[in-house]
């Protein structure tokens, strides 16, 4: 595992961008695993800068994304699929149909059945992720077993509550998802998982320090061959170097 502490969001942001062009400009025909969520915005964000000024491109690209709210169709401004045109897919040219994310509003264990089988024609060169309060990865709550593939949850109060501030009210806030499971995640090639904030701070120290532990799903990640996590000064306060 290797752990790169950056200043502030900014520096994470670049140094983390850096891992995506580089399996870029060494595959322009790569496999992304996208994640949704504030932590990877700035990645997206560079990735539009760099491409708008010509330097990359993502023409032969495809993506693969985590996760997405059972229900949501996407067109909803919260979805996960609408998340990801808006500040990523409609700003670079990746093809419409290389990129693919959970269909919310699809028969749920049917889109399970297709997300791996679609996982497995599409090895993922390096996947993105993001952190929850209490640990999980993708929306893979405490107590998922790390052999599971993709599956529909029950979202945590907790995540549902940290989660409603980008919806009217916490009721609108989906029940349940899909998501990519454990051994799904774990089968991309490279991981980069990034954390910025105090908040992340006990999650952080969990996955990469406590014990390997259904309890804390990222813990997972410390069997991961090819980790670099890159958090920023808050998120890395609770772990020993
Ligand atoms: C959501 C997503 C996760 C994400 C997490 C943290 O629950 N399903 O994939 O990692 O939130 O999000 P943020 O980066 O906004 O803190």
């Amino acid at each position: 595992m290797k752990i790169i502490v950056a200043q502030d969001y900014q520096e994470l942001s670049r140094i983390a961008y850096g891992f995506i062009k580089d399996v870029v400009s060494a595959n322009p025909s790569a496999v992304l695993g996208l994640a949704t969520g504030s932590s990877p915005i700035g990645i997206y964000d560079l990735m539009a800068e760099d491409y708008a000024k010509g330097e990359v491109s993502y023409r032969n690209v495809s993506s693969v994304n985590l996760d997405e709210y059972v229900g949501l169709p996407a067109t909803h401004n919260q979805s996960y699929r609408y998340f990801m045109q808006h500040n990523l897919f409609d700003r670079i040219d990746i093809a419409a149909q290389n990129t693919f994310v959970p269909v919310g509003t699809a028969k749920p264990q049917q889109e399970c059945q297709r997300y791996d089988d679609l996982l497995e024609s599409l090895p993922r060169d390096i996947q993105i992720l993001g952190i929850g309060n209490n640990g999980h990865i993708a929306f893979n709550e405490p107590g998922t077993p790390h052999d599971s593939g993709t599956h529909i949850v029950k979202l945590d109060d907790s995540t549902r509550a940290a989660n409603a501030r980008f919806f009217a009210n916490i009721n609108e806030v989906p029940t349940h998802a899909i998501t990519m499971g454990i051994k799904g995640i774990m089968a991309a090639k490279k991981i980069l998982l990034v954390a910025t904030g105090a908040s992340k701070a006990d999650a952080i120290a969990a996955a990469l320090r406590g014990k390997i532990t259904t309890d804390c799903p990222a813990s997972v990640l410390q069997n991961h061959k090819n980790l670099i996590v890159v958090l920023d000064k808050a998120a890395s306060a609770k772990i020993s170097f």
